[in-house]
This record gives structure tokens, sequence and C-alpha cells, in this order.
């Protein structure tokens, strides 16, 4: 198809309009040229197609039937790569069977406080593993002819003030924490369309960053796919197309599409770059038209595709007295409302009308041989809140009278969604408060908790056996029933940090910040690089969760940047691990994390089996983002890797030394402080002329008779000071010219070098 001589008919108002979606969810269409229209839908982890759009409620109105899957935090907590892939594309041929072009979706901003109230989409604290499990989940969308939306690009990491918000960030922290992802996922698998923040960033509005969207996304990273507003995220219309945003969602109307035009009529903006924003927006319409013949899913036989899923998605955290998996043959008692109506999604854009919903009570009665006793315990509307003396009675009694208990608690609907963030991490004290009576009667007490984002345990000694659903999506509680009756041997790991209590929480003294104002003052330290570097006590740590069975880590090799690994099942059943590389940085010149995820693979064991699991590492695993250069620097020096199945849990370790490829060496001025022309090794042969020049006469004799080389730093206590603090009068006169022409004679001899 000749995009260019589609183009080249148009007129400039046509060429405008396909600039701003159509309606809510429609791309616009040019009858007179044929040019159709496509259609995109939420959401993350399942269809929210609306069909019948209210007015005054963008996330209201009727949507198809779908399969909901778990959400991001679950589905990141596998850290399946071919799973995810799986899910994206059964989404795929899901939203082809309803026509569909664009799938918005996945979200992967950074989880950098808990209380975002978007978390449970979110996939991890960890850009690496986020970025990593976004490219499985687009390559597998995208493997079914269904586009993508990649969101919310980029620092759109609370909803507080979401529209408005001002992040103010440093650029290594964008880079290393905050983009990457994003880089990643934009490399390894070209989504359709990436959705642009609300947010501003240092100033900016991302809508009209041309920064980000021209500069770092389409010239650095080559990405070819078409940037789409989010919904209402546009500010300036000519600036944001300027910058390098597409199209503009939901449609305004037609009112930007006129400024459009009168811009280009006012010369105000290059007509060629309305022209080029266009063919890339046809060249994704016909791309992703909709497939006409293909079949409508069978959503019931997904719904066990999910539970399936979700399987891998649920975090075992603590089994201490081997509670799990339950003994069928003796009395339970379920408590809680979530046993018997599982909270298993969140609020907002990525709410699906599920088709299908498994709760866990009616699985677990299937797998409990023995009686199954159930007591609500709390209430799930009204004031969720305050403990209900009756119903926690009632639960006591019940849990008493079986011996043993189940007790669901979680986070109610409410607390977790889009456009809001929670206002601490507390679980509603009725929940609380329902674990302290029971645990406190019946030892034999198995804690299931359900919520998208951590929460705070006070109850946590209490109890020896906890259980992480998530949010599980239609298939939760099935899957759970099979978890806890051992069908199959837990795997999920966190893909995020579980601090003890908010206030632990790096971001925690800036947020919600100054106004829109909010200042990411921790730097790269977010989620597990602060609680390790701060050698802080976590509830569960990065990369946590527990098996049935147990996996020993025997040996590690490595050649070159390659990484070899032997793990065995030395347990009684089969499991699944996931095997986590890190790599610890050497002294380094700039303050770094003291271990970063590097590499992660997930493997199936049977009893007794070994397997070698082979990482290839490359030189972004080593490291940082310089802002000296505005490039990635690989210092010269031993790293360690080190695998285990944990961030905490290392067993293996071996070091790989590297060699600064493209050493810094800049030109000195009279202000760089000596101890940066000590160290450079980039200076030798022309340091210690140089620095003679400025060492006090009776200091370098001394120097010389204890025959210490000049550049010692233990004879060299002034290392921090600079050249032009040389100047001075009297008899070791020094003037600034002196100085200047020894800075000059100094980089004359670089150059040469
Ligand atoms: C959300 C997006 C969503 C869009 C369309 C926005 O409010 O931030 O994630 O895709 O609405 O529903």
């Amino acid at each position: 198809m000749d995009i260019k001589h589609i183009v080249s008919q148009l007129t400039l108002e046509e060429k405008a309009s396909l600039c701003s979606g159509a309606d809510d969810w429609h791309t616009e269409k040019i009858d007179r040229l044929g040019i159709p229209n496509i259609m995109m839908s939420d959401g993350p982890h399942g269809l929210r197609k609306v069909v019948d759009v209210d007015e005054n409620e963008i996330w209201k109105g009727a949507t198809v039937k779908a399969t909901c899957y778990p959400s991001g935090a679950g589905l990141a907590s596998s850290w399946n790569r071919e799973l995810i892939y799986g899910v994206g594309k059964a989404l795929g041929k899901e939203a082809k069977g309803e026509k569909l072009s664009i799938l918005l979706g996945p979200a992967i901003n950074i989880k950098r406080s808990p209380v975002c109230g978007r978390n449970f989409e979110y996939y991890s604290e960890d850009p690496f593993l986020a970025g990593k499990l976004a490219a499985s989940f687009i390559n597998g969308v995208q493997s079914e002819g269904v586009g993508t939306s990649l969101k919310h690009f980029a620092v759109n990491n609370h909803e507080y003030r979401r529209h408005s918000t001002n992040p103010i960030v440093d650029m290594r922290t964008l880079r290393e924490i905050y983009l990457t992802a994003f880089e990643i996922a934009v490399k390894e698998s070209n989504p359709a369309t990436i959705m642009h923040s609300y947010n501003r960033i240092n100033g900016c509005q991302v809508s009209k960053s041309k920064w980000l969207l021209d500069g770092v996304l389409r010239d650095e990273w080559g990405y070819e796919g078409i940037v789409i507003s989010d919904w209402g995220g546009m500010n300036d219309r000519v600036a944001s197309l300027d910058a390098g945003c597409d199209i503009e969602m939901p449609s305004s109307g037609g009112v930007r599409d006129d400024m459009i035009v009168k811009a280009v009529k006012e010369g105000r903006l290059d007509e060629r770059i309305l022209d080029k924003t266009v063919e890339r927006i046809l060249k994704t319409v016909y791309k992703y038209l909709p497939e006409n013949n293909a079949p409508k899913a069978d959503l019931e036989k997904n719904c066990g595709y999910a539970a399936f899923v979700a399987e891998e998605t649920m975090v075992l955290l603590k089994n201490e007295k081997n509670l799990l998996p339950l003994d069928g043959e003796r009395p339970l008692a379920v408590i809680g409302e979530f046993g018997s109506n599982i909270r298993f999604q969140g609020r907002g854009s990525s709410r699906v009308n599920a088709a299908y919903v498994e709760h866990p009570l009616k699985y677990i009665k299937r797998f409990n041989k023995a009686e199954v006793c159930y007591a609500p315990g709390y209430e799930l509307s009204g004031d969720v809140n305050t403990p209900n003396e009756a119903l926690i009675n009632e639960a006591v009694a019940c849990a008493k009278k079986c011996g043993r208990a189940l007790v669901f608690i979680g986070l109610p609907d409410e607390f977790e969604s889009e456009s809001y963030d929670r206002a601490d991490m507390r679980l509603p004290d009725s929940h609380n408060e329902l674990v302290r009576r029971i645990a406190e009667e019946v030892p034999d007490t198995v804690v299931v908790l359900t919520c998208g984002s951590p929460v705070e345990m006070p109850w946590l000694d209490r109890v020896s056996t906890l259980f992480l659903t998530y949010l599980g999506g239609s298939g939760a509680g099935l899957a759970l029933a099979g978890l806890l009756y051992g069908a199959v041997s837990p795997s999920g790991k966190l893909a995020e940090t579980f601090p003890v209590k908010i206030e632990d929480n790096p971001a925690y003294l800036n947020y919600p910040g100054i106004y829109d104002d909010v200042v990411y003052a921790e730097g790269v330290f977010v989620g597990y690089r602060y609680y390790q570097k701060k050698k802080m006590k976590v509830n569960f740590p990065f990369g946590f969760g527990l098996s049935y069975t147990k996996f020993s880590y025997d040996e590690i090799v490595a050649d070159g940047d390659r990484v070899k690994v032997k793990v065995t099942n030395v347990g009684k059943i089969a499991g699944k691990e996931v095997v986590q590389l890190y790599v610890c940085p050497p002294k380094s010149a700039v303050v770094r994390p003291d271990r970063e995820l590097k590499g992660f693979t997930k493997i199936f064991l049977a009893p007794g089996e070994s397997k070698w699991v082979e990482f290839t590492l490359d030189d972004r695993s080593f490291a940082y983002y310089d802002v000296r250069v505005n490039d990635w620097r690989v210092e010269t020096g031993d790293y360690t890797v080190f695998v285990g199945g944990s961030s905490v849990d290392t067993p293996l370790s071996v070091v790989i030394k590297k060699q600064d490829k493209n050493p810094y060496v800049p030109e000195i001025t009279d202000n760089t402080p000596l101890i940066d022309i000590i160290n450079n090794p980039g200076y030798d042969g022309i340091r210690d002329e140089f620095l003679l020049g400025f060492f006090k006469p009776e200091m370098r004799i001394e120097a010389e008779k204890k025959g210490i080389h000049v550049s010692n730093q233990t004879v060299f206590p002034r290392k921090y000071q600079t050249p032009r603090m040389y100047v001075r009068g009297g008899k070791d006169t020094v003037t600034e010219d002196d100085i200047a022409e020894s800075v000059k004679q100094f980089n004359n001899k670089l150059k040469n070098k």
C-alpha cells in the first residue's frame, strides 16, 4: 500500500481530522478515499469493549462479556515470559473476535509507592522485570494481528493529581528506573501504539515533550508505531503534534483539529510534520484492520485458561508449620467474605465485565472431603472498616468447631482504583481484627490475602501461614483451591517488596509532594534497591515466594558475559522455580544499588531433576547512566553476579571483570578537583608534572624525600581542591594566568596523547 500517495490526496482538514479519535474508541475515517477506521479498547488484562457509552462517565456504559486475567501485579508475579506471551495471545484472539484492532495495555509504570491506586495494574518496582514481561505480553497480542498500547509513558507513578502532577526527577533516575521498562518493551516488541501519560515531567507536559516522544522514543529507541494521548491528556495540540503525539484520544469534536489546520495555515506548524504523522497513523490503521471472519472467543474455555494462568501468579509467603498443602481429610472453617466472593480485579479503566468468575469456596468444598463450614467475618459494603463483633464471634465459633481455619482477608474494592491513591497501606480494621481473633483461638490458621499491592500486616508474627492471591481474574477461586490443596506447587514470586510499614518506603517523605510537584528524591533507590542498600527489614523481599518443594543452587560458571547455573529440585514433588540473576557493581564513582536484577528464567523441575540455566548478559547489565555524557557507562572493575531464588537469597556468585570501553577523559578546567586528575587513568603520563606545579614547594620536597609518588592520595590531603585555589601572592607567586596556562598545556598534551 502506497501510504505516501494516500496522504498526498488528503486535504489539510482531512489530515488534521485523522489526528484525533472519531469518538471515544475509534480512529477517524475518510469515506471520500475509502480510508477505514479501527477500534481500540481497554485493557491490560481483559477486554473492556464499550458497546454503549455513558456520556457522563468514561468507565461506565455497557461493555462486552470477556475473560478477566489476573491483573498486572499478579501476572508479573509469575515471572513467566511464555505464560504472559500466552495471555497476550489469548487476549489478541478475544480482541480479534470482537473486531478490535488495538488493546490498550500493558500498563507498566514503576511501583514507586505502594499506595499508588493503579499498582494492581502495574507490573513491578523493577524496570528490567517490567520491561521483559511487557515485551512478552505485547508480542503475544500482536502475534494475533491485534495491536497494543504500552502505557502510560512516562513517570506516571501515582494517581494523586494525576492530570497535573509534576514529577521532578533527575536524568539518571529517569533513564535507569522510569524509562528502562518502556525502552526494553519498545526494542523487543515494537508495540503498535504507545499511550503518553497525563502528567508533566520536570515541568514539561508529556503530551508536548519533544525530547521524550520524538527524541528518546523515536530517534534513540527506533520506535516505529504511533503515540496516542491518554484519554483527555491533550494540552496544546499543535505543540504536541510537533513533539510527536500522533492521535489525540478521545475526540475533541473537531476543536483541536481546527487548531492544527490554523497552525499550518499561519505557518506555525510545518505541514511536513503533519504529513509524517498521518503516514504513521495510516500505516498503523492498515496494519491492524479488524479481521472480519475471526471467531468469537470461547469465554468458558478461556476462564479455565485464566485459572491456569492464575496458578502461577499467587505467592506463598509463609508456611512455617507446613499447614499447606491442606489436608482434605480434616474439617475446615472458611472465614471471610472473600472466600465466597473473591475480589478478582481492580477499579477503573481495566475493569472487565467478566463472563465467568470462579470463587474459592465452591472448589474448596470439592477438595475438602471432611466438613467445610463458612462464616463471612466482615462486611464488604457499608462500613467496611469497623469490626463487626457479631460476625467475628460467629467466625471464631466456626473456626473453633473445625479446629483449623482458612481466613480470607484483603482490600475491599474501593480501596484500589484508577484516579486516586490509597490513603495508607492499611487493611481495614475489620480484617486485621478478624485475623487476630481467629489466630488467637485456632493455631492452625492459614491467611489468604487478596489485594493488588502491599499492605501492612500487624498480625504477621501471629500467623504461621500466608498466601497472597493478588487480584486473580476470572479463574482466581479455582486456581487458589488447586494451590491450597497441592494440586500444583506455588511458583509465584513477588515482583515488588512488601515493606513493614508505609513510613519505610523510600518515597514516603516526598509523597504526595508540594502541590503538583513531587520530587523523586530517592533517585534510583526504588523498591529493593533502597531496602537492600539501607539494610532494612521488610516483611517480604522482592523476588520472594515459597514452594511446596525445595530447590538447590549447585554450581555457577561464567564464560565472558555468559553465566550458567545448575539448579536441582531436591524436594519430593514437582515444581517451578524462578531463577534470578542480580549484578552487584564494583566500588563506583557514583552511588549505585547493591544489586540489580539483570536476568530471570522460570524452570520446571521434577523431583530429583537438575537443569542448567543460561543467562547472557550485555553491557547494560553492568552499566549506570552517566549524566556527564548522557550515555550508559560500564566502569572498569569486578562485578559480582549473584544467582538464587529471591533478591535476598542468592547462594551462587561469580565475578565478571569489565573494562570501561569508552573511558571518560574530559579536558580539565581550573575548577577540576585534583582528585579527578589523580584518579583518571586517561591522564597517566601528563598528570605528575601538572600536579607538581601546584604542590607547595616544601610539601613537594618532603614528598620527594620520602620517595612518595605525588599522585599518592595519602600525601595529598588537598585532593578536593581545584587549580584555581592555588592563585597566591608572595614568594610562591602563582597568578591566574599561570593557572590558565598550565591548564591549557595539560589539555594540549591530552589532545596529543
Ligand atoms: C486511563 C487509561 C485508559 C483510558 C481509556 C484513562 O483514564 O488512564 O489507562 O486506557 O482511560 O479508558
